[in-house]
């Protein structure tokens, strides 16, 4: 799931070429991972045959009542980027005017932009809050409407009742479900969305004499109608990312401020553990480590506590009563041995941190990586995580001859996720660069080229098992005799049998297009130096030491002058 979670949101910063890896705590599943999936058909079907009682006439529009938060800026920690882009509308919305009297164009509104759970609605609550002003709250499937008009109805009506305040803001959390990218096959619910967008366009232009500001949150900005983000719209756009290790520290400082923690807890390091946490599930942790000292009936929340927090929320809630047979476990053990091992030796791959056989959330058993703060997956690094992912499958077919279970569902749920991205948005594949897909299904291409990798994946991991299968086994005889093995463990057996860590499993070739236009960055390099080597104020620019590395910067650097000169003839021109 988590591992998942990453995946998304690479994807939605891919559009800004900034490619993050957002959870890197990856967790495989397990046998038991199925009965998630059966409940999802359940509760599909129970769906059925609601709504009936309203149809025919229209709901009134509900606006809830606006209040002023006590939130501040101080209860949101991190995020130091988004609260300093954040105070302009605070100082507009205090003393308006400061930007009446410059002749600056007064700010409108702002969209918050970022993965679940990093506090974007706390930073809209603490906007007000901070200014002082009463906040109105929708969420954006509230105007999604089957008839046609409701919707529109009540933005309107939402604009009207922040109207009646001299100074307000609008906060509209998961926008992406009213502003949605227009398509227009003149259907009717794309009627109704259209005509709920439009009036939110409209009412968002008839602000000129008010102070009324409007703050909208998304996971999915990509998904929006460009109207929307438009300069005198939502032209404000402010990221709120995962937090990075310092952010994660003060995240932990503000949730347990107050609180009775022991003397060894050690915050730094915690916040080291806890990558690609959100500031919500940070909470979640603190919450969790007070909850256990209760259980525990301790007066202070221990450093075992927090231990126990960070595993269950990375992980889920250990199922200790769940009733596995000695066949499960048997298969458990070897699917997980597997993701440990492929993380264990692959050159690219995250560290194996932790691998259990007990039941945790609805996985029969967990592998837990390592990670770091990197902002970027590299290729190669891709085709490890496909690797280690395929690696539970293989190693139950050494174990049962061939055969498998359905054990490694979610693995291949989260290698397809993975491997069409790598496909079809981060140009890694033979397909080329060209961004494919969106929405809908995937075609014949890129459907054989996501098989492709996930087989050549599989194959890698049968055969880097293979390669190890005494390590394997022992690895897995050590899970059922222990049920929990941490990094040390495992680094224990490898010496015992004298396993050499770090073998590199070759990803695939470059894509053609990849490898085509390498001799023509290196002979443009090359002509750059020499360039350089002429021209002895550009010489100046070369870097000297180190040319090999600085290379790609001293291209930029020679390439910069150049279009700087035409960008201020462009200006001077215009002027
Ligand atoms: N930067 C932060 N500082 C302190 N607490 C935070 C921070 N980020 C998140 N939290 C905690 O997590 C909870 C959830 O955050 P919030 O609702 O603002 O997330 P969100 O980004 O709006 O999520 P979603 O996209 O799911 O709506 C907050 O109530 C808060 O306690
Ligand atoms: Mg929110």
């Amino acid at each position: 799931m988590l591992w998942a979670l990453g995946i998304g949101l690479l994807g939605l910063l891919a559009g800004s070429l900034v490619i993050a890896v957002g959870s890197r705590w990856r967790k495989h599943r397990s046998p038991a991972s199925e009965p998630g999936e059966r409940t999802g058909g359940r509760s599909a079907m129970t769906s059925g045959g609601s709504g009936g009682g309203r149809f025919g006439h229209k709901k009134a529009p509900a606006i809830e009542p606006a209040t002023v938060p006590e939130t501040r800026f101080s209860d949101v920690a991190g995020c130091d980027e988004a609260k300093a882009e954040l105070l302009e509308l605070v100082m507009f919305l205090k003393e308006p005017e400061r930007f009446t009297r410059t002749g600056a164009t007064a700010p409108k509104g702002a969209l918050l932009t970022g993965p679940p759970g990093t506090g974007k609605t706390l930073l809209a609550r603490a906007v007000a809050g901070e200014s002082g002003v009463p906040m109105f709250t929708a969420a954006g499937s509230d105007f999604v409407e089957k008839y046609v008009g409701v919707g529109a109805q009540r933005i309107r009506a939402l604009f009207a009742a922040a109207r009646k305040h001299e100074r307000a803001i609008i906060f509209i959390d998961e926008v992406d479900a009213v502003a949605r990218r227009r398509g227009g096959n003149g259907e009717i619910a794309h009627i109704e969305s259209e005509t709920t967008l439009v009036a939110l366009l409209s009412e968002m232009d008839g602000f000129h004499a008010t102070h009324v500001l409007v703050i909208a949150a998304t996971n999915r900005a990509d998904m929006l109608d460009p109207a929307i983000t438009r300069p005198g719209r939502l032209d404000r756009k402010v990221e709120v990312p995962n937090p990075d290790r310092r952010g994660r520290q003060q995240i932990l400082a503000v949730h347990t401020a107050g609180k009775p923690i022991a003397d060894g807890v050690d915050f730094a390091a915690l916040a080291r553990r806890t990558i690609g946490f959100s500031g919500a599930q940070l909470q979640a942790l603190v919450n969790e480590a007070c909850v256990d000292a209760v259980r525990r009936d301790l007066a202070e929340v221990t450093a075992e506590c927090f231990e126990h927090a960070v595993a269950t929320i990375a992980m889920g809630r250990a199922r200790t009563s769940a009733l596995v047979t000695d066949h499960d476990r048997e298969v458990t053990a070897w699917h997980e041995s597997g993701h440990t091992l492929a993380a264990y030796l692959q050159e690219q791959a995250d560290d194996p941190v932790q691998v259990t056989i007990i039941p945790r959330g609805p996985s029969g058993g967990v592998t837990w990586m390592s990670g770091n703060d990197d902002q970027f997956l590299p290729r190669r690094k891709a085709h490890a995580q496909l690797v280690t992912a395929l690696a539970g499958r293989a190693a139950e077919e050494i174990l049962l001859d061939g055969e498998f279970t359905q054990g490694a569902a979610g693995d291949l749920h989260s290698a397809t996720e993975l491997a069409t991205s790598m496909a079809t948005r981060y140009g890694m594949t033979r397909l080329g660069y060209q961004v494919r897909g969106g929405a809908s299904p995937p075609t014949q291409e890129v459907s054989d080229v996501v098989e492709e990798l996930l087989g050549g994946a599989h194959t890698a991991a049968t055969k880097l098992l293979g390669e190890h299968k005494t390590f394997l086994g022992a690895v897995a005889a050590e899970l059922l005799a222990e049920e929990t093995l941490t990094l040390a463990d495992v680094h224990k057996i490898a010496t015992q049998l004298g396993v050499t860590r770090h073998a590199l499993v070759p990803a695939p070739r470059l894509p053609v297009q990849v490898s085509a236009a390498k001799p023509a960055v290196a002979e443009e390099v090359s002509s750059v130096a020499a360039a350089a080597a002429a021209d002895p104020v550009g010489a100046g620019r070369w870097p000297r030491t180190g040319a090999s590395r600085r290379r790609p910067l001293a291209l930029v650097s020679a390439l910069l002058p150049w279009r700087r000169r035409r960008d201020y003839g462009h200006v001077i021109a215009g002027g």
